[in-house]
């Protein structure tokens, strides 16, 4: 079969291989190749157990999957055969040097722009997908056109806006898709023929434009307001506590206004992801380079809101435990950062686990996708850690249940055959208040919601 245009993707991460899996699905007449640097992780692609759990992405990558889809660790060869590249490698944060902790670490995006010069043969449309510094693509282009050849690289920035959990959703349905590039004769031309790809799809009106800066800073800018509401809500939460307010209320009073609406307004144990803290940082970052103090003050309030929010959580559960964790059994209900992937990346659950054990108490740590990843995160923790996968064993004499992770089923166990098999007084600490808590205090819990009078019974 001879393909319209051949699309590569290097990168075959959470970003990359379900967004080359659905411009597959959506455009048959291109060919997708998605090459990455882990041959385990190209093999899993190719298996019928795929590197990620994402709704709907397994029944898309067996429809295209060998048909115009294909997963390859041949990144020379599929450099020189491409024809548009999307670069959607990991861009974590900087953890040496000069801006440790706070920039982005950009070796593995410039290792792969070196590759693209090395091996293309041909001009080439290139495609930010990465979550970059603003003037990344300059950098990109530097490098591009440092080669002794006439080759002409585009360089194009189309972020992502994925959220895990609901990216075939997103893919399938975004609410925009943004596309910069150079003002000039050959950006306008590549800008289009990028335009045409999603237009496959998604309607017209919904692709929009602008000049790559912009496209670039637009992305960090997403993810610092959503983070921003989240850390706005949550600073309520601690007042509602002293002032018994109730954030359930408060948020939907607030959310009804049209101009502020009611989405991500989720009172929560904090948010995690690999995405938020990392690009709020990022921004701060920048913000600091350009002598923006004040900026760069505001942005990262939310961050520190954010950390304030996890210690709190433990403070509440010391407190409502007589003071002492010590030697108590402690579930927790959930480990991934959100509900729908077994992605633990900047989980809230990490820093709740580390500080459990740091206060002596015994874990025992239950979730549908992420015992995995779990175990990873938590390897050599000085303490008693265990992962059982069924929730009622999992809190069978424990002391306290905090819910960690939003999952559907937690709201619907069986809380009195659950209770009985408690030590007692038996504690919930519900940071995503999923649960019927007026139901549980019946039962005889000891209710802790967030930013929720609590239901004690002394
Ligand atoms: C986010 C952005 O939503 C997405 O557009 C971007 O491309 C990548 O970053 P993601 O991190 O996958 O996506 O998940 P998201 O649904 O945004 O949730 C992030 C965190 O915030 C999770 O820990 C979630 O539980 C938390 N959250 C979300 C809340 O605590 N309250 C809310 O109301 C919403
Ligand atoms: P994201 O969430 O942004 O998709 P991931 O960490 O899930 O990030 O995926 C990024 C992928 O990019 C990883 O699988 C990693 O192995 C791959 N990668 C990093 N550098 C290169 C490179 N130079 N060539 C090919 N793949 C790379």
């Amino acid at each position: 079969m001879t393909f319209k245009k051949t699309i590569l993707c290097i990168g075959a991460g959470y970003v990359g291989g379900p967004t080359m899996a659905l411009i597959a699905y959506k455009c048959p007449q291109y060919k997708v190749t998605v090459v990455d640097i882990d041959p385990k992780r190209i093999a899993k692609w190719n298996s019928d157990n795929l590197p990620i759990y994402e709704p709907g992405l397994d029944e898309i990558v067996k429809a295209t999957r060998d048909r115009n889809l294909f997963f390859s660790t041949e990144i020379e060869r599929e450099i020189k055969e491409s024809d548009i590249i999307f670069v959607s490698v990991n861009t974590p944060t900087k953890m040496f040097g000069a801006g440790s902790g706070m920039a982005a670490d950009l070796q593995y995006w410039e290792k792969t722009a070196r590759q693209i010069r090395k091996y293309a043969e041909s001009h080439k449309i290139i495609v930010e997908k990465s979550t970059l510094p603003v003037k990344t693509a300059l950098a990109m282009e530097r490098i591009l056109s440092s080669a002794e050849n006439d080759i002409h690289f585009e360089v194009l920035s189309n972020p992502e806006f994925l959220a895990e959990g609901t990216a075939i959703k997103d893919l399938e349905d975004p609410d925009r898709v943004l596309i910069g590039s150079r003002e000039t004769p050959s950006g306008l031309k590549a800008r289009d023929e990028l335009v045409e790809i999603y237009a496959n799809w998604v309607p017209r009106e919904r692709i929009i434009t602008s000049n790559v800066w912009s496209s670039e800073l637009s992305k960090l800018v997403a993810n610092a307001f959503l983070a921003q509401r989240i850390s706005s809500i949550n600073s309520i939460t601690a007042l509602c506590e002293k002032t018994d307010a109730n954030i359930m209320e408060v948020a939907r009073a607030v959310g009804m206004d049209s101009r502020v609406g009611s989405k991500f307004l989720n009172a929560s144990v904090g948010f995690g992801g690999s995405c938020f803290k990392k690009d709020i940082l990022n921004l701060v970052y920048l913000c600091r380079h350009y002598g923006l103090d004040e900026v760069a003050d505001y942005w990262e309030g939310v961050v520190r809101i954010n950390d304030y929010q996890k210690e709190r959580f433990i403070l509440n559960m010391l407190s409502a435990m007589f003071n002492t964790l010590a030697g108590k059994k402690i579930c927790l209900f959930g480990f991934s950062y959100k509900a729908n992937t077994g992605d633990t990346r900047e989980s809230p659950a990490i820093f709740i686990a580390r500080r459990l054990i740091e206060e002596k108490a015994e874990l025992v740590i239950t979730d549908p996708k992420a015992l995995n990843n779990a175990m990873i995160d938590l390897n050599g923790v000085d303490g008693k850690i265990s992962y059982v996968e069924d929730p009622y064993k999992a809190s069978a004499n424990c002391d306290a249940i905090a819910v960690m992770t939003e999952w559907e089923i937690y709201a619907n166990l069986d809380f009195e055959k659950i209770y009985k098999s408690m030590a007692k007084p038996a504690f919930i600490f519900d940071g995503r208040n999923i649960l019927d808590h007026k139901r549980l205090y019946e039962i005889g819990f000891n209710v802790f919601p967030i930013g929720k009078p609590a239901l004690t019974h002394f």
